[in-house]
């Protein structure tokens, strides 16, 4: 047995992750007095919420006639009738009062003429039930959203006395053998000492995955780590097939164009400088959700219509947008075309594609933000000390496939929920948990096999080839024969894992090491999602499957639940939510406006 010493911290709450999500709960557990603990590898506002461009969804009425009900209405089409209606209801209700929320604390959001928050357009948000025109919904500050977010809520949060532990990376929960989450063994980077977490509630805030992909708009730090610990904890992960690609990737780096490039009237064009998004969705164009939009664009590449030397990609055009709104409303990507393409917006077009951005699946919750470890007997049973919020978490409110703006508004509204439900659930006049040192010893075991690993491969080798496997057996479009083929090798590298080979063996600012932990939680996140493809027989939402073009209701209206132990997985399904919280007569959304039909734009 590995023996390290540890410093014990007690707390009501440790908070992991200091993105939007993990900031907002923090701060919502701070301002009702519980003790809060937030622990995060990287300083909070250098968590991925920083580079959300283009705004935050909320039916707040400020450039023209909205409404809950139809934001409601638009969550569940863009989710392809795969998203829980009780959350998704939850979501589009209580988005304006968070985002007023979000004023309040200080964010800086650009402004109309008169002084009300500026919205834009963005992809899939409309009117009347999506018969009605493209609606202003994305409340934004310029194209910096996420950043102006995450510095507010950072701000609001060290005022009401969280308290921040930086820099330090979480090696695994502590669990009882009775499946109580007691708290989180950490390891601080900067000086190697080694930290148990003992709380009442533990909210994971890790964010999502996408580097378990090759190409992705997501920070090197979106190693799922979160959905790795809960995976080793022998819970579940849910939905992992929905992998978003976001339509305007940059060419060759992958660096996020917002999508408010086209709701600011941008556009996409193929090698023949035709607008091809009006052939593939008539009535919204270039503002169709991101997997039809995606699909489009991979379709005319496929049929040779690709710009650039080699075919291989599309131009988005800004350069009829007059300067002065360039620079006012998009100067942040006007800034990265420059640097990353080489381009000025104002003159030339920028190449961009199809890129991972955002996992729709992730670790199950309800909407107070409560982990579930569904079983046959109760698909909705809770694991009484853990919660999960943001993209480490699946409400699931964007199903198949989320809408764009609608992760801003995720992060805030659970992360918000999960404080209100711990104001609830824990009682800060009790003692802490017992500590539990078979759960911990367990977890320094499993850190000390790393330290010391002297396999033949090394981490970067073995992460570029899950990376490239992911990309190509994953992509934009599936197949029954490159899924068999993409579980097949995705075994073979998740079982080459405990052959890894790490050289620096010291404790302190190790990044060979901490990378390979970043591995070891990778890996189980793109095992689920490439088993979890293989095994869905239908095409919905982000899953666009070529052998089963169409959606299949009456089987595959399930949600996924896997099971990862290794480079095995075990699947199961449970059933989505069909009804919202409230009824119709109750003010809520008819129950027919909501049922599953064919999903056009
Ligand atoms: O395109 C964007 O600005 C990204 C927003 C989002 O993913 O919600």
């Amino acid at each position: 047995m590995a023996a390290y010493e540890y410093e014990t911290h007690d707390y009501d709450v440790v908070v992991v992750g200091a993105g939007g999500a993990g900031l907002r709960a923090t701060l919502g557990m701070a301002e009702q007095g519980l003790r809060t603990a937030c622990v995060t590898k990287v300083f909070p506002t250098r968590s991925h919420t920083v580079a959300a461009q283009g705004g935050i969804a909320a039916s707040l009425s400020n450039m023209g006639p909205d409404n809950w009900q139809w934001h409601m209405y638009d969550t569940v089409k863009g989710s392809d009738w795969l998203g829980d209606t009780d959350a998704m209801e939850y979501l589009a209700r209580s988005a304006p009062k968070a985002v007023y929320e979000l004023e309040h604390y200080g964010v800086p959001f650009s402004r109309t003429e008169e002084g009300k928050i500026y919205q834009r357009p963005f992809g899939g948000h409309t009117t009347e039930f999506g018969e009605g025109p493209a609606v202003q919904r994305t409340c934004a500050a310029a194209d910096r959203t996420g950043h102006a977010i995450l510095h507010t809520l950072y701000g609001q949060s060290l005022k009401n006395n969280a308290e921040f532990y930086i820099e330090y990376f979480a090696i695994d929960l502590i669990m009882s053998d009775d499946g109580v989450c007691t708290g989180v063994v950490c390891w601080k980077l900067d000086d190697g000492t080694m930290h148990v977490f003992n709380a009442k509630m533990v909210v994971l805030a890790t964010g999502g995955y996408g580097r378990a992909f090759f190409s992705a708009t997501s920070a090197h730090t979106c190693t799922g780590d979160g959905g790795g610990m809960v995976a080793r904890a022998g819970l579940a992960l849910q939905d992992m097939e929905f992998v978003q690609f976001h339509p305007t990737g940059i060419y060759g780096s992958g660096c996020l164009i917002t999508e408010g490039a086209r709701g600011e009237g941008g556009y996409l064009t193929n090698s023949e400088g035709e607008r091809f998004m009006e052939r593939y969705a008539p009535q919204y164009k270039d503002l169709a959700p991101r997997d039809y939009v995606s699909r489009s664009m991979t379709m005319e590449i496929r049929e040779g219509r690709g710009v650039g030397e080699h075919k291989d990609h599309i131009f988005l055009n800004l350069s009829h947008l007059p300067a002065e709104a360039l620079a006012e409303r998009l100067p942040g990507i006007s800034e990265s075309a420059k640097i990353f393409a080489g381009v000025d917006v104002t003159k030339e077009p920028i190449p961009v594609l199809p890129t991972v951005h955002y996992n729709m699946g992730g670790i199950p919750t309800n909407y107070w933000g409560e982990v579930l470890n569904p079983t046959a007997e109760d698909p909705n049973a809770v694991v009484p000390g853990l919660m999960a919020v943001g993209e480490a978490g699946c409400a699931s409110v964007h199903g198949a496939n989320r809408l764009g703006s609608n992760s801003l508004i995720d992060l805030v509204v659970f992360g918000r929920a999960a404080a209100i439900r711990a104001g609830k659930v824990v009682d800060p006049e009790t003692p802490p948990p017992a500590l539990n040192t078979v759960s911990i010893d367990k977890a320094f075991d499993r850190f000390d096999f790393y330290r010391n690993a002297k396999g033949s491969i090394p981490t970067a080798e073995l992460r570029l080839e899950m990376q490239r496997t992911m990309q190509s057996d994953a992509a934009v479009f599936r197949a029954s024969e490159t899924l068999k083929e993409g579980v097949e090798k995705m075994e073979a590298i998740a079982a080459k894992l405990p052959d890894v080979g790490v050289t620096d063996r010291s404790l302190v600012w190790n990044s060979d090491l901490m990378e390979t932990l970043e591995l070891a939680n990778l890996m189980p996140n793109a095992m689920a999602t490439i088993v979890g493809a293989e095994a869905r027989h239908e095409s919905r939402g982000a899953h666009a499957h070529e052998d089963f073009p169409d959606r299949d209701d009456e089987k595959w209206r399930v949600h996924t639940i896997s099971r990862v132990d290794g480079p095995k997985v075990e699947l199961s399904y449970r059933p989505v939510v069909t009804d919202p919280l409230t009824t119709e007569d109750e003010g809520g959304i008819a129950l027919k406006k909501i049922a599953p039909k064919a999903r056009t734009f």
